[in-house]
């Protein structure tokens, strides 16, 4: 094994927009061939116009009363939490992809709305799939590689009330739907990522803070033992049609530590990575080709809380550990399959800590890579400031911003950023030629 930090080199940049930084790295700091880089959206969060168990939740009088008690509908205003217009993203994604394109990228991850494909059970909207086809085929001709996600959170109306992830013919459903889409894009897609952070129902059925506001643990338990199911169920129904695709889900992986020496904590930290981090993974060991890993947390375990140094945090308060990307790969060694990070990035609307941010984040890819993960891919998040769950549009966590009252798009530096480190660090595609300043 090749040491993980040294001999190091450093890498200078030039452009003008670019802001000057150094990325350490070893000698092999040239990114692996065929490394793809680019950047991640969801379809409830951009697109606008939706129709599904969320833009419902957003408006409903319990939701809106719950944000008034709390202060925040006049701290942010009520349009801050209805996902509406979104960024228009349904209308645009043409020209977002080709921003994207010309920031260096060649890898988009993007999610398909179930609730538009399937608005009523069992009667799929053609005029949609063929939206989503299209949508794979202009990332495609621009040289792109599309990620797609088939289900990142929302759920259409009528599976929400048959009982949603509840039901035990949930798998059943979800499969149905992903054998239509597979019939349509399946040629033309390489990347599926079934289910985006499914252990997210933890927030949906037992802390209560998403929909359907459910705190029950033997819920929970059951929809976790669907979610699993019904990844199997798709992964077969994907590998049949096309033996080659490359299937896998994106999970929200935590780098935890044990705070001190005692052994409670590194209990528990055992515990904590067993659970949050890689039952899922375990339990789908037979049928994914990639992991999908979205890093964002670092948990520091003391006397069973967290009690993290929190030395640096962004918008949303969220403690900012980009190092701890590296130890979370290195776990992941263990699966013995190619990983992608399938999310990573900050709320930073002055965009102040976002570049050392990424900085720091790809050197602890690298430094993962040189001691041997198997990384293959860095998707940010997010290309688009974005509707952020609860939160709403306050939080920016896009490489592009958007203005809230035009929807036009303004690269952020972290922007220049980005294609300058991917320009600098192995993009052997002939992307340097095809390279080109947005502005
Ligand atoms: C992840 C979600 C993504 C976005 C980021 C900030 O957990 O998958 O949709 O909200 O967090």
């Amino acid at each position: 094994m090749r040491s993980a930090r040294g001999p190091f080199f450093v890498f200078g940049v030039r452009g003008k927009n670019s802001v000057p930084y150094t990325l350490m790295s070893t000698k092999d700091g040239i990114f692996p061939d065929g490394f793809l880089w680019g950047a991640a959206t969801s379809a409830h969060q951009v697109e606008g116009g939706q129709r599904n168990d969320w833009s419902e939740w957003e408006a409903s009088p319990s939701r809106l009363a719950d944000l008034e008690k709390r202060g925040l509908l006049r701290k942010f205003g009520k349009d801050n939490f209805i996902s509406g217009d979104a960024c228009d993203h349904f209308r645009r994604y043409a020209d977002d992809f080709q921003l994207a394109k010309d920031l260096g990228h060649n890898a988009t991850r993007f999610s398909l709305e179930w609730s538009r494909i399937e608005p009523t059970e069992g009667a799929f909207d053609e005029s949609m799939i063929r939206h989503y086809h299209d949508v794979a085929r202009t990332i495609r001709s621009l040289g792109m590689e599309p990620f797609v996600t088939l289900w990142h959170w929302t759920n259409p109306l009528w599976f929400r009330d048959r009982g949603g992830w509840l039901n035990s013919r949930a798998p059943e459903w979800f499969a149905r739907y992903v054998e239509r889409i597979i019939a349509a894009l399946g040629d033309g897609v390489r990347f599926w990522i079934t289910l985006n952070e499914p252990e997210i129902v933890v927030a949906s059925h037992l802390v209560g803070r998403f929909p359907p506001q459910q705190r029950n643990l033997f819920s929970y338990l059951r929809v976790i033992r669907n979610l699993i199911n019904a990844h199997r169920r798709a992964y077969h129904v994907i590998k049949k049609r096309n033996p080659l695709a490359q299937i896998g889900i994106a999970h929200n992986v935590i780098d935890f530590e044990a705070a001190g020496i005692n052994p409670l904590n590194h209990a528990l930290k055992r515990v904590a990575d067993w659970w949050a981090n890689d039952y899922f993974f375990d339990r789908i060991r037979n049928e994914q080709d990639f992991l999908g890993c979205n890093y964002y947390f670092h948990n520091r375990i003391h006397w069973g809380f967290n009690k993290n140094e929190n030395r640096v945090r962004s918008d949303m308060g969220w403690e900012l550990r980009p190092d701890g990307l590296e130890g979370v790969l290195l776990r992941l060694k263990k699966f013995r399959r190619p990983v992608y990070i399938t999310e990573n990035g900050i709320a930073d609307a002055e965009d102040r800590l976002r570049p050392q941010v990424l900085i720091e984040s790809l050197s602890a890819v690298h430094r993962a890579l040189m001691q041997g993960t198997d990384v293959r891919g860095y998707l940010h998040w997010s290309l688009l400031d974005n509707f952020e769950w609860d939160s709403g549009f306050w939080p920016r966590f896009g490489l592009l911003e958007v203005d809230r009252t035009t929807l036009k798009r303004t690269p952020r530096r972290s922007a220049y950023l980005f294609r300058d480190l991917i320009l600098e660090n192995g993009i052997s595609h002939g992307m340097p030629n095809a390279y080109k300043n947005p502005i």
